[in-house]
């Protein structure tokens, strides 16, 4: 990935990256391209109502940046798209990611996730990519309250969202047994920082908060999760892109855990300013649960440790950073106001 490729425009590698006006990919995007004048970033991205392009405001004229509007789904643009563009490398993001609403549409979910990476694989590989990183989910394992997960533990997935990215991540991985496509996987624990669509729950509670309104708990707010700031996320992609072995799977995992009720009162005590546990309560609404909520997910993460990369931001600095962005930030996406409602 270090040598002239001899490819045009002069750039070594040229990166398709999918889902890259969403959350993470936009971090992954800002990164690579300010960091890599030497390689060609694509973003691939059918901007969908969760996307937005103001993620990507700080990037979107440099000469190696590259925004193309399309939908992965649709294999004949794809195929194109690979035969125009000389790709090197892909990092799929891009996906249906919003849990409650997989509950209401699966095969939605089925189609994007598990169809879409199917399009986009045997696109990549005709086009003889030479590493393709899917970006998969440690819901892929289910709930466990005691047991940690590694890489070898057997998929459970408990919500059509996991399904459908378990069900991708086995197309990945015949793409590697069958033609020794050179694919990597990572598991990656919940992410947060700016540009989370305030549909999920850090970002909903903040924004919430920061209209003076109560944060609605789904359910009894005992389910816990892990946490990682985006930049960590970034490193972590990067490290695997760069040293990660083809074939193999790799949990992107945090060791900062905290409930959701938990996180609902630390923001609170931050946004209302208050250190009082009743005027806190006073800010918490607890709402129906989804039909299936895991209680907790926990995984082992020595294997991309090994490699190299380990978490850098510590929740304080990450949870500041994020509750400072949405203060200005929340009306980036169109008709963002109803994804503050109960998902009921
Ligand atoms: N956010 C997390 O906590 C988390 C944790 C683990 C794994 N992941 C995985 O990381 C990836 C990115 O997650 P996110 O939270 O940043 O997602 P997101 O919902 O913020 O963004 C998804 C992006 O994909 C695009 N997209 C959706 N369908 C598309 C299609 N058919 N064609 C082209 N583009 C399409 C959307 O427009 C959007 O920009 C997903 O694959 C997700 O499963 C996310």
């Amino acid at each position: 990935m270090q040598e002239d490729s001899g490819l045009p425009g002069g750039f070594c590698t040229r990166l398709l990256v999918t889902g890259g006006a969403g959350f993470i990919a936009s971090h992954m995007i800002i990164s690579l391209v300010e960091n890599h004048p030497e390689y060609l970033v694509i973003n691939l991205d059918k901007l969908d109502y969760c996307a937005s392009l103001k993620n990507l405001d700080s990037i979107a004229n440099r000469a190696n940046y590259k925004f193309l509007q399309g939908d992965i789904c649709d294999s004949h643009f794809v195929k194109q798209l690979f035969e125009a563009e000389h790709i090197d490398v892909v990092l799929h993001f891009a996906a249906q990611t919003h849990v409650d609403l997989s509950f209401l549409d699966s095969f939605k979910f089925a189609y994007v996730n598990t169809c879409g990476t199917h399009i986009l694989l045997t696109a990549a590989y005709e086009a003889s990519v030479k590493k393709f990183v899917y970006i998969s989910t440690d819901e892929v394992y289910g709930g466990s309250l005691e047991e940690e997960f590694d890489e070898t533990s057997p998929k459970r997935p408990t919500n059509p969202y996991a399904s459908s990215k378990a069900a991708a991540e086995s197309f990945v991985l015949f793409f590697w047994e069958r033609y020794k496509f050179p694919v990597v996987i990572t598991r990656c624990s919940n992410v947060y920082g700016p540009h989370q669509y305030p549909e999920k729950v850090i970002p909903k509670f903040i924004s919430l908060l920061q209209q003076n309104r109560k944060c609605c708990i789904q359910g009894t707010g005992r389910q816990t999760r892990s946490f990682l700031y985006a930049s960590d996320v970034v490193d972590a992609l990067l490290t695997v892109l760069k040293v990660g072995k083809a074939g193999e799977i790799y949990n992107i995992g945090s060791n900062f855990e905290i409930s959701v009720s938990q996180l609902a009162r630390e923001l609170i005590q931050m946004i209302q300013n208050t250190s009082s546990e009743t005027e806190t309560e006073c800010w918490m609404d607890y709402v129906k649960d989804r039909p299936v909520n895991d209680l907790r997910y926990a995984m082992k993460s020595e294997k991309i440790h090994n490699l190299g990369w380990r978490p850098k931001v510590h929740w304080k600095d990450g949870i500041e950073r994020t509750v400072a962005w949405y203060k200005n930030n929340f009306h980036n996406w169109k008709n963002v106001e109803h994804a503050l409602e109960p998902f009921i």
